[in-house]
């Protein structure tokens, strides 16, 4: 008994010695990768995205030569946190786009570099995964090009050209060694938006109450009101034929006369095309989070989801070119009240666990 015991510790502090040196070996390997740059192989590997409830796989947009990578998210997130990205040290992605606010600002319209205030109101970042054009005037045709975008407007990032950004960023030894190791090319302004707009394809909202009734077949997920809300929102108010799809939208642009009457008009989508049809178009934004994300419209102008619902109501602001697909819907106080109900159940998740890194590249 007592030899058998003794043997037993022999061998277990053989196996321990034996597992020691593994681990020795292991991290020689862990830091002859690091320093050599094989830990590539790891990063590079492409990532699938794991999708809540009610989000579709067949409708990811990923370019071809941007899959998702472990290594360009780690990167993008830093560089959508990071300050240092900015003209002055002061303005982030995430300080218009703040995480707990389901990527908004709850601002009317944003407020970037030295204070100043641009024309238009901070859309939410989540699910771009599934569309190409970005902005409410879709004048960025893909969410890498999106992603560079605010960093040279004067008035957000404040960066005089794309030069000056990359310059900085390649003066921070840190970002130098993890663009290399991501990217063979180092740091251009195209890696630049393939890392950030790969962080931002991981902000997801699915799960919802509503995808439970609707996708997840459970029939106690939502209210009595809120189906009478789905219902409206499907039938008699209209708002299904833009707010199409899972996600909400048709991507496509359409003028309901926010903004009109006043003495300066945003023209919006017109500014893209320079096409009569399109002017005072914007996107149809995505619903989902649309508790989170106030005031509403490109402008910021409406404050509350009963204003949004009493705005369509009246049939949008009359103007020469307000979309025909917008009409007076008759609604009483009771149908407004179920389709705000509606509105609150595509509160969901997916995005809750996103964080500012709590150090960043030296
Ligand atoms: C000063 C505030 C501000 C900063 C900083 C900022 N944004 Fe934005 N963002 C906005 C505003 C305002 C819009 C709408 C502009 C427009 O459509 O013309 C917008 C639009 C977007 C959109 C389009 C969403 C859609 O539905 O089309 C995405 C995505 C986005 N920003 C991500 C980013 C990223 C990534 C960064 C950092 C590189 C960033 N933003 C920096 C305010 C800001
Ligand atoms: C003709 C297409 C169309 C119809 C119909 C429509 N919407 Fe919209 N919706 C849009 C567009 C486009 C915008 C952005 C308009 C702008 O800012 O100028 C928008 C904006 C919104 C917003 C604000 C989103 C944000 O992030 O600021 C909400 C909420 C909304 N719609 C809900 C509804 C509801 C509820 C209905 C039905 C009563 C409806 N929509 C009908 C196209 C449409």
């Amino acid at each position: 008994m007592g030899k058998a015991n003794d043997r037993h510790r022999i061998n277990e502090r053989n196996g321990t010695k034996r597992s020691c040196s593994r681990h020795l070996l292991f991290i020689f390997f862990f830091l002859y990768a690091i320093s050599s740059g094989h830990l590539q192989m790891a990063e590079a590997e492409e990532m699938k995205l794991k999708l809540p409830l009610g989000l579709k796989t067949s409708a990811l947009k990923i370019p071809a030569d941007n899959p998702i990578t472990k290594g360009k998210v780690v990167l993008g997130r830093f560089l959508f946190f990071d300050k240092r990205l900015s003209k002055d040290d002061r303005i982030s992605c995430a300080t218009c786009h703040i995480p707990v606010l389901a990527f908004t600002d709850r601002q009317p319209v944003s407020i970037g570099i030295n204070r100043q205030q641009g024309g238009r109101s901070a859309p939410t970042a989540l699910n771009r995964a599934f569309t190409n054009v970005q902005f409410w005037d879709g004048r960025a045709p893909t969410l890498e090009a999106q992603s560079v975008g605010p960093l040279t407007n004067p008035i957000e990032h404040g960066f005089m050209n794309n030069d000056e950004m990359v310059a900085k960023l390649n003066s921070i030894d840190g970002y130098k060694k993890q663009f290399k190791m991501v990217f063979k090319t180092g740091i251009t302004v195209e890696t630049v938006g393939k890392a950030i707009a790969t962080y931002q394809r991981t902000f997801l909202s699915g799960n919802s109450p509503f995808d439970r009734f609707d996708a997840g077949n459970d029939s106690k997920a939502i209210s009595d009101t809120a189906k009478r809300g789905l219902k409206l929102f499907r039938g008699k108010a209209r708002c299904g034929i833009c707010h199409a799809g899972f996600n909400f939208s048709d991507e496509s642009f359409h003028n309901l006369g926010v903004g009109w009457g006043h003495e300066v008009v945003d023209v919006g989508r017109y500014n893209v095309t320079q096409k009569k049809k399109d002017i005072g178009g914007f996107k149809t934004p995505t619903l989902r989070e649309i508790e989170h994300t106030a005031p509403y419209m490109h402008d910021g102008s409406l404050a509350t989801l009963d204003d949004v619902v009493a705005f369509y109501n009246q049939g949008g602001v009359t103007n020469p070119f307000l979309s025909q697909l917008v009409m007076p819907l008759k609604l009483n106080d009771m149908e407004q009240k179920d389709l705000v109900a509606f509105l609150k159940t595509l509160s969901g998740e997916g995005w809750q666990q996103i964080k500012e890194p709590e150090t960043f590249p030296k």
